[in-house]
């Protein structure tokens, strides 16, 4: 059986443990840097098993040497915003947090694909690509998958329709700059911009723009975890099963899209070997120049790292 690890058992480590387990799809083991926490919820977590009815070995820990051998490791450790901090805000704790978090995956797990979670999440995917060393298609952040989850449930819920039957495409950077893509999204393989006005598309993209600030808004403390884990889970198993999911992605781009060097939300083909392939797709000039401006951001963010 395959060995998962999660780094954080905050709300998004912990949620994701919680539906990972429910599916049985690997032994688990969380870490965090709190002691008791993770080993407490990972007690709570395997007493569920004989309610929900799942066998799967969760085990809790601050030891780093526990992540040996995992197949994936999936970084959730750091601060999340609170009301009114962009996710840029985080850069500086949440850099040096996963500097350490991928030294640690590099000596026990050298093995293993990570994907991050940690905001902001272009950004910190790259720093834990640099200060793991490991080859760049090892390394991908997730945010596509929730971006598109959160613009399929506005959608569904201005058709009025089953959100089962929503595909839709987010890409870019995980802020204020990504890109929904109302071309590249279908209802049941009906195209939304047959079913819905530019101008009501326009006010659901822009709600999926502020999807994660609104939430934030609400919880007047913490970001959201419900839809963030189910994202998780879904590109997991495509590295677990190596299914060659076709999924948005953070992924280190080196010419595609114009882009180089720098990691960025773009459809890619994952499977056992992380970003096995990167789809390009063809957009229009409003959208490459949103890209372009979100690019130079994380371009600028990049150059004054130090990893
Ligand atoms: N090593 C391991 N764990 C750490 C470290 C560290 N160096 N530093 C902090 N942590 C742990 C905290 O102890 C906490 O349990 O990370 C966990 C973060 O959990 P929450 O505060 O609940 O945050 P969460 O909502 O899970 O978000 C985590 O995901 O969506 C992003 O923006 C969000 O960057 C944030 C991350």
């Amino acid at each position: 059986m395959a060995k998962i690890s999660v780094i954080g058992a905050g709300n998004v480590g912990a949620t994701t443990v919680q539906r990972l387990a429910e599916l049985e799809l690997g032994e688990i083991v969380m870490t965090d840097i709190v002691e008791g926490l993770p080993q407490g919820k990972a007690l709570d977590l395997m007493q569920a098993g004989a309610i929900k009815g799942y066998d799967t070995s969760i085990i809790g820990s601050n030891d780093y040497a526990d992540i040996a051998d995992s197949a994936l490791v999936i970084i959730t450790a750091g601060i999340a915003r609170k009301p009114g901090m962009s996710r840029e805000d985080l850069i500086k704790t949440n850099s040096k947090i996963i500097t350490d978090v991928s030294k640690n995956i590099a000596k026990y797990a050298p093995e293993s694909i990570i994907m991050n979670i940690t905001n902001p999440l272009d950004i910190i995917t790259y720093v834990a690509m640099k200060s793991t060393g490991f080859e760049t298609t090892k390394v991908f952040g997730m945010s596509g998958v929730l971006d598109s989850g959160r613009f399929a449930s506005f959608i569904a819920e201005e058709l009025k329709c089953s959100k089962k039957d929503i595909q839709a495409m987010v890409i870019g950077g995980h802020g204020d700059l990504m890109v929904p893509l109302p071309q590249y999204t279908t209802v049941s393989g009906i195209p939304l911009t047959d079913l819905l006005s530019d101008d009501k598309i326009a006010r659901l993209v822009e709600r999926t723009v502020n999807g994660g600030a609104e939430i934030v808004e609400l919880l007047k403390q913490g970001s959201a975890f419900y839809a963030p884990s189910a994202a998780i889970v879904s590109m997991a198993e495509a590295v677990i099963k190596d299914s060659k999911r076709v999924l948005p992605a953070s992924a280190y781009l080196e010419g595609q899209y114009g882009q180089e060097g720098i990691y960025f939300g773009v459809p890619v083909k994952l499977g056992a070997s992380g970003v096995e392939e990167i789809l390009e797709l063809k957009l229009d000039e409003n959208q490459y120049e949103i890209l372009r401006k979100s690019s130079q951001a994380i371009l600028k963010v990049i150059s004054q790292l130090e990893v």
